[in-house]
């Protein structure tokens, strides 16, 4: 169990945000267009339902919460358990619709040993910049056989999600997050052993039109490394396919359970 100081923590997060940092604007594009509307939210809920038992009284930790959607349906959903949240973004904590919401980051968190019944990581794990760390860490604060919960877009997992159709430059940089094996090996060396791993769809916009017209680049970390030039060209490939396919967007990430 350790714990640091204020200014100490921060020092050491500030170093450990890879990928993107989470600024002020990135987080009110997050915000704006990266939240699941609560109806769309029942493909999750029912996938983690089968890993995760909401018994009364339970602590589960959304690390890296973000904007906070994920801790606030949590406590929306299983009124009777304890849900945390920790957050390494300042910009991201300050805005977050679920408090209180801890500083940490997924190598730092400020909870004593084996305190906790799971550990819930959304689109998290690509930004973690030592998985091995992680993982050491995660095995510290969960009691023996609670779930690590990861869901995530992951390298070679592109053909689900309908943005890399539009953004086909945007594989390469989904290539660079880790794999599901690079994933297992990681956790592996902290003891944690896979016990389930499902695409769970979900619909992430209405229509292919309401996709066009919400899309923000500083919402998607894979748009904001790919060239102006590539992100141009996809963009004018997703206004044409909203002119010519109807129906809602759906997708699917994994979710990834190790115990
Ligand atoms: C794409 S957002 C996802 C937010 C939220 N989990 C959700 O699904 O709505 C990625 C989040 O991971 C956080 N993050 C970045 N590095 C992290 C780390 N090392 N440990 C924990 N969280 C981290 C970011 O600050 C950001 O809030």
């Amino acid at each position: 169990m350790h714990y640091l100081l204020p200014a100490a923590r921060s020092a050491r997060l500030g170093r450990r945000m890879a990928l993107i940092a989470y600024d002020r604007v990135d987080t009110a594009a997050f915000e704006e267009t990266r939240h699941l509307r609560d109806d769309d939210l029942a493909t999750w809920r029912a996938a983690i339902g089968r890993h995760f038992e909401p018994r009364p009284g339970v602590r589960l930790l959304d690390l890296g919460c973000g904007t906070g959607s994920w801790a606030r349906a949590f406590r929306t959903w299983w009124p009777g358990i304890a849900v945390l949240a920790v957050e390494p973004s300042a910009a991201m904590r300050e805005r977050s619709m679920f408090q209180p919401v801890s500083a940490g980051a997924a190598d730092d968190i400020p909870f004593p040993d084996a305190s906790l019944d799971g550990v819930w990581l959304s689109t998290v794990i690509h930004h973690v910049p030592d998985l091995e760390a992680a993982a050491r860490e995660i095995r510290r604060v969960l009691k023996p056989g609670a779930p690590v919960l990861i869901r995530s877009a992951f390298a070679g997992r592109h053909e689900a999600i309908n943005l890399f159709r539009w953004f086909p430059e945007a594989v390469a940089v989904l290539d660079r997050y880790p794999s599901i094996p690079d994933v297992e090996a990681a956790f592996a060396t902290a003891g944690f052993t896979a016990t389930g791993c499902e695409p769970v769809p979900q619909v992430t916009a209405p229509s292919v039109a309401d996709a066009a017209a919400g899309l923000q680049r500083d919402a998607h970390t894979p748009l904001q490394l790919i060239s102006d030039q590539a992100y141009a060209a996809g963009v004018a490939r997703l206004q044409e396919a909203a002119r010519t396919e109807s129906g809602p967007v759906v997708d699917a990430l994994d979710l990834l359970v190790l115990r």
